[in-house]
């Protein structure tokens, strides 16, 4: 008999999020009398911004002629759309990003998984905790990791992030080759200054390591010291993979639409000594597995970038921020400390009580949903996350039931 990938099986039963669903929807099962308001997924809940659906519009109209219909389009993406990228989220930063430097496609989730498909099996991993599980998830199926052995795998650096280190891990003591860092970061909200990242700069040009930095939430940074990419960092061009995603920035989760820089400076060896274009490798990569973003989508992201998009991605986003002030203050008031919630859309809750027994608690007593600290990481245990990606009739009527709860 044909044998499965053995890796599949040191991963968790089920993923994070689905295991969650699953919970949820058979407590909404059990009690239909007591609605049920998430604030566990980091899904967006409002409309998307009129700039983009009117983009959609046109665009899908445009497929209905002959004259401008349009089949396969460019794997890695509209001009239209890496140059309206390059332009605003970039060179308006000071950031030099070249539009064939920028890789659309239908997710930052799909990205960050794929990623380590091109590089050496035995690329050592340093991954934060708590962590999105993806990166880690992926890194296992792939076969880089051992066993899990209470709640960590052999093999990997653990990037340790505490209320001592303010949820910022430091560079480790040792080496890594490849580095997964979010921020604004899920789950904890917590951002990392200027200095913070310089210093991971500087110790991946040490290391010959590579950065895999995922600021899918920057378009929550209102700090303006914050760097919004990590290409802000001077020197980071030789050491860094961006990641970026209209998702949270523009709502488009149910529409699909990221993009992954990769900077033709960027390098690694083969196994001779000699360096590689890392560019070259994705784009051989993303050429052969992936066919492009429908037309229509690139078209509604291209009009985030026009003025009208800026006017009305900033409002969600602020949103969403106001939505998250109100959770930050809420849990403060019930005496919890709390980081996140200002630049980024998740409030993390130091519970100081087992997550899931927490998660448990505002399911049954308040009907709300949150996320288990622990089932991003070792160093998520005795928190949760609260996300602020909901009406705001429903945050005020979550926040009510848990101090109510919690009584
Ligand atoms: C989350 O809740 O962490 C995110 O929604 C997951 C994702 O963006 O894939």
């Amino acid at each position: 008999m044909i044998r499965i990938n053995e890796n599949y099986q040191k991963l968790k039963a089920s993923y994070l999020f689905a295991d969650i669903a699953r919970r949820v929807n058979a407590y909404a099962a059990a009690h239909p009398d007591r609605p049920v308001i998430r604030l566990g997924i980091g899904d967006v809940t409002e409309p998307l911004p009129r700039a983009c659906i009117e983009a959609l519009h046109a665009a899908t109209d445009e497929m209905g002629q002959r004259a401008t219909f349009r089949g396969y389009g460019p794997e890695q993406g509209y001009a239209f759309l890496r140059e309206a990228i390059a332009q605003h989220d970039y060179a308006a930063r000071g950031c030099e990003v070249a539009p064939d430097e920028i890789f659309v496609s239908d997710g930052a989730k799909c990205d960050c998984a794929n990623i380590q498909e091109i590089f050496a099996q035995d690329a050592r991993l340093a991954i934060p905790d708590p962590v999105y599980p993806v990166y880690l998830d992926t890194n296992v199926m792939a076969g880089r990791t051992g066993a899990n052995v209470d709640g960590r795998y052999a093999g990997i650096t653990y990037l340790d992030s505490t209320p001592a280190n303010g949820y910022v891990p430091a560079v480790p003591p040792g080496p890594a080759d490849l580095i997964y860092l979010c921020f604004p970061n899920n789950p904890t909200g917590a951002v990392a200054t200027r200095a913070q990242l310089a210093a991971w700069v500087a110790y991946a040009r040490e290391n010959r390591a590579i950065l895999l930095y995922d600021s899918a939430y920057e378009a929550y940074i209102r700090d303006p010291q914050i760097p919004h990419s990590i290409y802000e960092i001077p020197g980071a061009r030789e050491v860094a993979i961006e990641f970026r995603s209209f998702s949270k920035t523009a709502g488009f989760t149910g529409l699909r639409c990221a993009y992954t820089v990769v900077p033709k400076t960027l390098q690694a060896s083969d196994a001779a000594g000699q360096g590689q274009s890392v560019h070259a490798l994705w784009n051989r990569r993303h050429t052969t597995k992936f066919n492009g973003v429908a037309y229509p989508i690139q078209r509604a992201a291209g009009a985030v970038y026009t003025a009208a998009g800026q006017e009305q991605t900033r409002a969600l986003t602020d949103f969403y921020l106001g939505n998250a002030k109100l959770i930050r203050e809420a849990v403060q008031r019930l005496g919890f400390t709390c980081v996140g919630g200002d630049n980024a859309p998740y409030i993390w809750v130091n519970t100081g009580r087992d997550s899931w027994e927490f998660f448990d608690l505002l399911l049954s007593r308040a009907q709300v949903v949150c996320t288990p600290g622990a089932g991003f990481g070792r160093c998520g245990e005795g928190h949760v996350r609260i996300s602020a990606f909901n009406s705001r009739e429903n945050v005020a009527a979550a926040l009510e039931r848990i101090a109510a709860a919690l009584r």
